[in-house]
């Protein structure tokens, strides 16, 4: 299979995988309470950054537009707002609220943008929703903004800033967020051709768990050289690294500290484990769950290295690595 279209099976997967996960079952859990939240995260932590810019608005494009509480904030800055969206719902839910020539809608394949033309676009904007997304969907999309992106053009991100996501199911951590950086962010941009211009770490329920990117497409198309690819993989990879030694030391950790409880209680019952293996005493049944927990761990540990290097296969893979698409 060539490779382009292999990419785009992988991509696939993923989007059939986690990307339908907002849609109008989520009415009351997701859209209406973060609807009733915006004028608060729009008056105090976008627009202060994006107001410190010079950034043109005419044609904007508000990327997981949802239920459109962004493209709410966006329209009466804008002369025309594209919405885009993976899941057929929200445009649809979209198309009644925004009304007008003013508007477009595109439901995306979960990875492109190849509806909206080459260079047409003044600003892209993406808030909740980025952070949630697979990596390999972020660079599509970061390649996507490259080129429909007008020279000069700005671009607001919100993603994850979320080393310790990496080998697990987004799902699995807290506030659903997926592996990412705001250095792997960052070299991403270089590596499709644009500026970072700021990056704004966020505590959204962990400290620095989330990050705002402002980037800028120069007005001189900048060349894209074999060390700006090399220096984008290799902060993903050296991430990827430095995030599995995490969790393996962590557990690592774990393991001697059970190994430590079960040697002080053998010491406190006078005997080892194995020389009253059916006694009911419950420092003995104790003793017996933290074996039990010593055996889960070592799995654990074991898992965490293979989950790793899979994903450092995987990763290597859909970022098609230094061939670089
Ligand atoms: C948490 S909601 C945020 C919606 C909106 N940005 C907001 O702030 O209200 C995540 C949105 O991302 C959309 N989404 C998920 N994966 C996507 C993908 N791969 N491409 C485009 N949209 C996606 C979902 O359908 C949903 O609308």
């Amino acid at each position: 299979m060539p490779a382009q279209a292999a990419r785009s099976k992988n991509l696939d997967a993923i989007v059939s995988d986690e990307a339908f996960l907002w849609g109008d079952d989520v009415l009351e859990a997701y859209h209406l309470p973060a609807e009733a939240d915006m004028h608060r995260q729009w008056s105090t932590q976008i627009w202060p950054l994006l107001s410190k810019y010079d950034i043109d608005y005419s044609h904007s494009v508000d990327l997981a537009c949802g239920h459109g509480r962004n493209t709410a904030m966006l329209s009466p800055l804008s002369q025309k707002v594209t919405l885009v969206d993976v899941n057929g719902e929200n445009i649809e839910f979209c198309k009644k609220r925004f009304r007008g020539d003013r508007f477009a809608f595109v439901k995306t394949s979960g990875y492109d943008l190849c509806d909206i033309g080459d260079v047409s676009v003044s600003f892209v904007y993406s808030f909740d929703a980025m952070v949630h997304f697979d990596l390999a969907i972020v660079q599509a999309y970061v390649k996507e903004f490259a080129r429909i992106l007008r020279p000069g053009g700005y671009g607001f991100i919100h993603h994850s800033n979320c080393m310790e996501a990496f080998g697990k199911d987004f799902r699995d951590v807290q506030g659903w967020r997926n592996f990412n950086s705001r250095e792997i962010f960052a070299r991403m941009c270089e590596r499709f051709g644009m500026q970072v211009v700021e990056q704004q770490l966020l505590d959204w329920g962990p400290k620095d768990h989330d990050c705002f990117t402002v980037f800028r497409k120069p007005v001189e198309p900048v060349t894209i050289t074999p060390e700006l690819v090399e220096r984008y993989w290799q902060t993903v990879v050296d991430g990827a690294r430095a995030s599995a030694l995490r969790q393996t030391a962590t557990l690592t950790q774990a393991l001697k500290a059970a190994q430590d409880r079960v040697s002080e209680l053998e010491t406190r019952l006078g005997c080892s484990s194995s020389q009253d293996p059916g006694a009911a005493d419950p420092m003995q049944q104790i003793e017996v769950q933290l074996q039990q927990r010593l055996g889960w761990l070592g799995l654990q540990i074991g898992g965490a290295l293979r989950i790793a290097k899979q994903q450092a296969q995987l990763l290597r893979s859909q970022l098609s690595s230094r061939s670089g698409s």
